[in-house]
């Protein structure tokens, strides 16, 4: 855990602000590389996950950008409402599990929205390395597009086109973009949900090979879970089985025996708890893992994901 005092915090768009995060004892941050997030420690136990976006190189500063949403589950709400410049926060090392792939030829790179923030590290990275990329950013109006100026004043402004949904002449013709892949393509997308299945889709259609599509969720893909089943969970350690019923997931069952399993989003989305599945066959509902990972099954994310078979024994 790192504590870290709020440097600055800027207006950066409609309902979009930054926070400029520096180590309360003025030593240098943890490294990062682009595409890395850190946890974000709220009061009453929230934690978040936000993107870096400022520089990777810089080690006296980490910026994130937060987007008040409607739908928050009261992270960013928090944030918005509460922070303020001088406050401390308590926050994770920054993790990557949306790093660029190394030695690509070109690189896409596609944000919607707030989806914005790993995608200007990844542009600093790629344009610092003089690696050939495009970055296409998609918003509602540029009032909403947080970081434009940022982004016209950069180095590389040449090679980001801006589409917002309110001028049609600008909007992105994802097919025409991804036309033709090139085996040393590679793609980066982020954004809601709805954007991001937009761009891999049509990706997909024009012939990408999927481990070249790389993406980051800030949020679950909506899950039909009308026919979920209960099931039982055994803990190989303590041999102890537990039943988990339809309306209640793996974690909130054995934290009401006791037996805790660290969690952050509560959503799939960031990995923090991953246990190992010795048998039975878990249903996956994350978005953390690979597909190649999922149907490995032999992990799974007990926050959100089930079971398809009537047991499964956990390494806990
Ligand atoms: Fe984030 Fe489970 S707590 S994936």
């Amino acid at each position: 855990m790192i504590e870290v005092v709020v440097t600055a915090r800027h207006d950066e768009a409609v309902d979009i602000c930054s926070y400029e995060l520096a180590a309360a004892d003025g030593q240098a941050l943890p490294a990062f590389s682009a595409g890395a997030h850190i946890d974000v420690h709220l009061a009453d136990g929230l934690v978040r996950q936000y993107s870096l976006c400022n520089h990777p190189q810089e080690r006296h500063r980490y910026l994130i950008g937060v987007l008040k949403d409607a739908a928050s589950r009261g992270g960013s709400q928090a944030l918005h409402e509460q922070v303020r410049q001088g406050d401390r926060l308590r926050i994770s090392a920054p993790r990557n599990l949306f790093a660029l792939h190394e030695g690509a030829e070109r690189s896409l790179l596609f944000a919607g929205g707030i989806g914005i923030t790993p995608i200007l590290a990844m542009a600093e990275a790629l344009a610092r390395d003089g690696a050939p990329f495009e970055l296409h950013y998609c918003a509602r109006s540029s009032e909403r597009a947080a970081f434009l100026a940022r982004l016209r004043a950069a180095p590389f402004a040449d090679r980001v086109q801006v589409h917002f949904d309110e001028q049609p002449e600008t909007r992105l013709d994802a097919a025409q973009v991804l036309a033709n892949p090139r085996p040393g393509q590679h793609l980066y997308v982020c954004g809601p949900a709805g954007f991001m299945a937009h761009v891999l889709d049509t990706a997909k259609a024009q012939g990408w090979a999927e481990d070249h599509l790389h993406r980051e969720y800030f949020a679950p893909v909506a899950v039909d879970t009308s026919a979920d089943g209960s099931f039982a969970v055994k803990l190989n350690r303590c041999g102890r089985t537990f039943q988990v019923p339809a309306d209640k997931t793996v974690v909130q069952v054995l934290e009401s025996h006791g037996v805790e399993v660290p969690i952050s989003c509560e959503q799939g989305v960031c990995g923090t708890c991953l246990t190992r599945v010795l048998e039975g066959v878990p249903e996956h509902r994350d978005l953390f893992l690979t597909e190649e990972e999922q149907a490995a099954n032999d992990q799974f994310t007990p926050c959100c994901s089930r079971a398809r078979s009537a047991l499964l024994v956990l390494d806990l």
